[in-house]
């Protein structure tokens, strides 16, 4: 039985885990040093635990004790009980969403490994935004994609705001990462995917026309929320894919889709 300890100071040692976890720099050194992720909610951090991430302690106000008393009871672990105000003082934000965990992160997967079961794969270039990934992976989830590949400096999926708005899905959707940007596209490319690099040029070929011919293994590209993706990534895919969008959204300043509303378009396609 997880052993429920009360701490009243932001600063004991043994809240560590949690501190300051708005601040995406600091979040990013300590969660990689210390090999953990942190999973907000009664419902995300129960899928967490059921697809086999370890928990290093579980923190929440008294009150939110009832929406894990299912798991507590299995859990060796401890778990921390402070007051609204400690939490937010530790955190940086009102909690209000119930507990937080801090789990173990489990070694990704190597590439060759999660393409080898695949038919249809997600390859995500140097997406920033952490929200992004997370509600790719969603997409991802619900709309029949077996894996998402992501490129060495694509966003961490179990960064808190991720694994968040994914509900958890970065913990169903096998991913694994690319260790070099420049030549690892050959290597999925080699393993019998067709690979299709997503973008809102006026010269690609429309997604309908793409998903009709696809094939059995297919690869779907998507660029970062700036610049897109690279002109390496294009000029090694199989063939750029546009989603056509209307006559009228350059006068109304809108040069392209959300790079999850392109994502969630494109999955749909391919299973039609
Ligand atoms: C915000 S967009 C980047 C816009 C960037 N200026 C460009 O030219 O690609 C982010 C990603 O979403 C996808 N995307 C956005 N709009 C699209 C469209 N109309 N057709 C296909 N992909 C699109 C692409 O993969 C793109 O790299």
């Amino acid at each position: 039985m997880a052993e429920l300890i009360h701490v009243s100071e932001a600063s004991d040692p043994r809240l560590a885990d949690y501190v300051r976890l708005t601040d995406g720099q600091l979040r990013r050194s300590l969660e990689a040093a210390e090999g953990l992720f942190i999973a907000e909610g009664a419902k995300v951090i129960r899928r967490a635990l059921e697809t086999g991430h370890l928990p290093r302690s579980i923190l929440m106000a008294e009150r939110w004790l009832d929406s894990l008393s299912d798991v507590l009871p299995g859990l060796d672990c401890p778990v921390y009980l402070v007051s609204d105000a400690t939490a937010e003082a530790l955190t940086g934000f009102a909690v209000h969403r119930g507990a937080l965990a801090s789990l173990t992160r489990l070694p990704l997967p190597a590439l060759p490994e999660v393409l080898a079961p695949a038919r249809r794969i997600i390859i995500l270039e140097d997406l920033v935004n952490h929200t992004n990934v997370g509600a790719i992976f969603r997409c991802a989830a619900a709309l029949d994609v077996d894996a998402v590949i992501l490129a060495p400096r694509c966003a961490d999926p179990l960064y808190r705001r991720s694994v968040k708005v994914s509900m958890g899905a970065v913990f169903a959707v096998p991913y694994a990462r690319m260790g070099d940007w420049h030549k690892d596209l050959a290597l999925v490319r080699d393993a019998g995917f067709r690979l299709l690099a997503l973008t809102p040029a006026d010269d690609a070929l429309d997604l309908e026309d793409a998903a009709a011919s696809s094939g059995e293994k297919v690869g779907l590209l998507l660029g970062s929320e700036g610049d897109g993706l690279s002109s390496h990534w294009i000029s090694e895919a199989d063939a750029a894919v546009r989603i056509p969008m209307s006559p009228g959204a350059l006068s109304k300043g809108v040069d392209s889709l959300n790079v999850v509303a392109a994502a969630a378009i494109a999955c749909y396609a391919l299973t039609r």
